[in-house]
């Protein structure tokens, strides 16, 4: 399969790598920024380089895209892959609005194309290891989890024009980092119900949020809490879940799942049983392209849809609310969740 990449930043490295083990061509890449275009022409050795995403799309020998540009541009530049004819693979988050974010389900099943939104942690060996462990019932009832995704630009002094211009990203870490662990949150605990958040900006001379933490309360009754930071030294993507028959904790930076549980006779207070289990082999990242490579093919329902992007940001606006408020925000009640987020 011949494959588009717009937008030669960092992200783009990820659908690069995803797509060669795939066994798709990356024939073309689009960027604005000519050095950019040219660098990763150069190292990735692709043919074809556009300045602009309109010529990319205008390629027939094109069969499928990622949308790897700032968030503000998901939306255009979805609509028109899908118009042209291509599958999309949206990077998160899917749009800065509610009502942008259906258009672009809308026109991509009008146009019959595959929409998947780059949440990758659904691709991810130990989340799909948690969400089975979850449905079999191992865990009992889920009372609490605690997700959490942060990180300090790796040292950086400032951070980059896409993510700290609220006129290109539409908001801070909360919608950056935050949609992942929504989207995470949800595909552990089902639909949730009620969100409290708190942001604020410490660490960085941004226009948007650097730090927050929101609670979530699940349908299920389940509590949830959701931590995201720019200010957080070293990267972190961690997850902890609670059940009333045993407990799943996950980071990045062990790579082990760890489960406990109490079956053996004789278990303790502080010692109960444990079983560890170690991810290797392919990155979530990789996994996210094959994924939306395979559901080109029919091989497989799409693993994040346009409608799990969407109500990603539905949370987050939730949260961006409830933060303004200083008040927890139904989800039922939709009137006071603001549609879209701030933008150029
Ligand atoms: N899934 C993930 O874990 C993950 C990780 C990082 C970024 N992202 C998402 O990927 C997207 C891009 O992030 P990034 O880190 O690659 O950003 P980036 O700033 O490194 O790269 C963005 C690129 O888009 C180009 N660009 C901007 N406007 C353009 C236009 N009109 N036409 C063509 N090119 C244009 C810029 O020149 C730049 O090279 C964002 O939406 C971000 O949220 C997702």
């Amino acid at each position: 399969m011949n494959v588009g990449i717009i937008g030669a930043g960092g992200v783009s490295v990820f659908h690069y790598q995803g797509y060669v083990a795939g066994g798709a061509t990356v024939v073309a890449i689009a960027d604005a920024d000519p050095l950019a275009l040219a660098r990763r022409q150069r190292e990735w050795n692709i043919p074809k380089g556009y300045s602009t995403y309109q010529e990319l799309l205008a390629d027939p020998s094109i069969e499928a895209v990622s949308v790897c540009l700032p968030n503000a541009l998901h939306h255009p530049v979805t609509l028109s892959a899908a118009r042209a004819g291509k599958h999309v693979l949206c990077e998160k988050p899917i749009s800065l609005s509610l009502d942008k974010a259906e258009e672009m389900i809308r026109v991509c099943r009008e146009a019959g194309v595959v929409l998947q939104t780059g949440h990758h942690l659904r691709s991810d060996s130990a989340s799909l290891r948690t969400k089975t462990l979850i449905d079999s019932g191992a865990l009992g009832r889920i009372t609490f989890m605690r997700l959490r995704q942060a990180h300090d630009w790796g040292g950086a002094k400032s951070v980059r024009d896409s993510f700290g211009k609220l006129a290109n990203s539409g908001g801070g870490t909360l919608l950056d980092n935050g949609c992942h662990m929504m989207d995470l949150a949800r595909y552990f605990g089902g639909d949730v119900r009620e969100v409290y958040a708190n942001i604020a900006t410490l660490g960085f001379d941004v226009e948007v949020e650097d730090t927050s933490v929101a609670t979530l309360t699940f349908a299920s009754g389940t509590i949830g809490s959701v931590e995201n930071a720019w200010t957080a030294t070293g990267w972190e993507q961690a997850f902890w879940v609670y059940g009333t028959e045993g407990s799943l904790e996950y980071s990045n930076r062990t790579g082990v799942l760890t489960h406990r549980f109490r079956s053996s006779p004789g278990t303790t207070f502080g010692d109960p049983d444990i079983s560890h289990t170690t991810f290797g082999g392919r990155d979530a990242h990789t996994a996210c392209e094959i994924d939306f490579l395979a559901a080109i093919r029919g091989e497989r329902e799409v693993v994040c849809t346009g409608e799990d992007g969407l109500e990603a940001v539905r949370l987050v606006l939730a949260c961006y609310e409830s933060a303004k408020q200083n008040a927890p925000v139904p989800l039922a009640k939709e009137a006071l969740i603001p549609q879209e987020l701030p933008h150029g």
